[in-house]
């Protein structure tokens, strides 16, 4: 199978065998699959955190577990049940047109429901960790369900259980079958992000709905992000790195301009996009693969790029930014 309109770099790989997961019960069929069962796994959402330089050896579960109801309605918050093959935007808009705001920060983000966890996706202030009741997985190995309750996951920045595979993580481990979100009431806006509050200036309004803010965000995503449907990405490359005051302190002593967020924990976080941006990079190129005009913190496949030339140019983009701020950039999506 070809793998490349499964990953949304749209790189090329193939496949051996590819299997559809359109219920949680096809996981366990799998498992008791006197062949399959015992082969390596390897789970597929909407492949848009995926950087593919071979082909893939593994059995690949498709996920493509559908569904979305409002589970419970409590006095403080709604519950919503989505299948894990539901795609992020497609969620987030159905949740705003049946009355139950909370998703709205985080409109357009490329994949997912069940990607959503496994990188703690996040946008304008909210990730999704904040809006997480608990992950619904099935063990491949037992082929067994489990519930897994928010605080088990240790969610990060862009990070959590289903990323790692030592310490007791899960990646490679279970498949995430559905997720709930718990959103919660009273609704409350999440502003103060530059974007937002531009908008806010721009138009006069100051108190925006829910779908107000969905329909900014749409438009600023658009404005500045790729879309994976025209032109092959995986969202932001690097994480923005974290380091203590006192690194930051020496960055801004050689450089005034760049860009950062004092954490609450003291440490400061700096736009790694900036860093990019600083050294020279937007719009160059190895081969197919280039580094997004609009924003130098996504890398694009321009032409046919393969797998091996996004690593080529992510390690060289990593080095000069090595070698100018003492920063060593830390890849995003799952390199296979
Ligand atoms: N900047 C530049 N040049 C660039 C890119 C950015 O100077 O080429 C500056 C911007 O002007 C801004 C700062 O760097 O002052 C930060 O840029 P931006 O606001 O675009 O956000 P980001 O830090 O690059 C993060 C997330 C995005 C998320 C946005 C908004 C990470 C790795 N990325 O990007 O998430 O949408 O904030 O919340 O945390 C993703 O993870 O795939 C993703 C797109």
């Amino acid at each position: 199978v070809n793998l490349k309109p499964y990953n949304t770099f749209a790189l090329p790989a193939v496949a051996k065998r590819l299997v559809r997961i359109r219920e949680a019960a096809d996981v366990r069929r799998v498992v008791d699959h006197p062949e399959l069962g015992r082969a390596p796994k390897f789970v597929l959402g909407g492949g848009s955190n995926l950087v593919l330089t071979k082909d893939v050896e593994a059995v690949v579960l498709k996920v493509e577990i559908a569904g979305i109801r409002l589970l419970e309605e409590r006095d403080d918050a709604w519950i919503v049940e989505a299948g894990a093959g539901v795609v992020w935007h497609e969620l987030v808009t159905w949740t705003l047109d049946h009355g139950f705001p909370g998703l709205e920060n985080m409109a357009l983000i490329p994949g997912t429901v069940g990607a959503a966890p496994v990188q703690n996706i996040g946008a304008y202030g909210i990730e999704v960790k904040d809006r997480l009741e608990a992950v619904e997985v099935m063990d491949l190995v037992t082929g067994r369900p489990a519930l897994l309750p928010a605080e088990v996951c240790r969610f990060g920045y862009r990070d959590s259980v289903f990323k790692h595979s030592d310490f007791g993580g899960l990646a490679g481990k279970s498949v995430i079958t559905k997720v709930r979100f718990r959103l919660p009431k009273p609704w409350e806006p999440v502003l103060g992000y530059l974007e937002i509050e531009r908008k806010m200036a721009e138009t006069g309004i100051t108190a925006p709905d829910a779908r107000q803010i969905y329909d900014w965000i749409v438009a600023v995503r658009r404005a500045k992000l790729p879309d994976p449907a025209v032109i092959g990405n995986a969202g932001s490359f690097f994480k923005n790195p974290v380091v203590t005051a006192e690194q930051c302190k020496d960055i801004i002593g050689r450089d005034p301009g760049i860009v950062h967020y004092p954490m609450p924990d003291g440490s400061v976080k700096l736009a790694a996009g900036w860093m990019i941006d600083a050294c020279g990079w937007k719009g160059k190129a190895v081969g197919g693969a280039a580094v997004y005009e609009k924003q130098a913190l996504v890398l694009v496949n321009k032409a046919d790029a393969r797998g091996a030339e996004v690593v080529t140019l992510a390690r060289a983009i990593q080095e000069s930014v090595y070698g100018r701020f003492g920063i060593r950039l830390e890849p995003e999506p799952v390199v296979v």
